[in-house]
């Protein structure tokens, strides 16, 4: 669930302006320990588009998003790309991969929907495939600029994920304060 923020072309060009430094570069250092380089990757919630590109180097890569705006800024400065619209729930697609990977997307979900996206993800993976998901790390949700924000821990984490996968990691790191962000890597049961 998700307010306009992310939908509108005046906040999505606010947001590539304020994302601009960031980027998933040590994620995706952990994803490729797990991994093999040109396996078939899904990105969920691809955004401007900055991890997609470095996912890119080492991939056969799928990008997709909700938002139409996200969408259009993708296929015009990737023409090459690969986008598909997906909700983070239902992901909706009969493609498989053989990992699954997003970067501070998946706390827009709420509780059962996060339960409904792991079981989902599960199903579009190939045998063995590997989730690769960040976090903002803390209790509770909050809105922020109209988005629902959900925090995480290791024990909420475990508890989503557990049912369909297998656990590898649940790491502490640094977004922009020490440990404010959790990254789970987990192969499907
Ligand atoms: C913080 S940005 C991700 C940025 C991206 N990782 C990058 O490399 O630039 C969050 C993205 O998730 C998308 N998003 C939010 N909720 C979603 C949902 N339920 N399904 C699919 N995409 C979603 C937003 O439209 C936005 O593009």
């Amino acid at each position: 669930m998700q307010g306009d923020y992310y939908k509108t072309k005046e906040s999505v060009e606010e947001y590539i302006q304020l994302a601009k430094d960031v980027n998933g570069k040590l994620l995706i250092e952990k994803l490729k320990q797990v991994v093999p380089s040109h396996s078939t990757i899904l990105e969920i919630g691809s955004g401007p588009g900055t991890d997609w590109k470095i996912l890119k180097q080492f991939y056969d890569v799928t990008g997709s998003d909700n938002s139409n705006e996200f969408l259009n800024h993708l296929v015009r400065n990737y023409p090459k790309g690969r986008f598909l619209e997906l909700d983070a729930t239902s992901l909706k697609t009969d493609m498989k991969f053989d990992g699954i990977y997003s970067n501070k997307v998946m706390h827009h979900l709420k509780g059962d929907e996060l339960i409904d996206s792991a079981k989902r993800q599960n199903e579009i993976l190939n045998s063995n495939g590997i989730i690769c998901h960040s976090f903002w790390k803390g209790e509770g949700s909050e809105v922020f600029k109209g988005l629902f924000v959900n925090y995480h821990n290791v024990t909420t984490l475990t508890e989503v994920y557990t049912k369909y996968f297998d656990i590898l990691s649940i790491e502490d790191y640094k977004e922009f304060d020490n440990n404010d962000s959790l990254l789970l890597i987990a192969r499907k049961k």
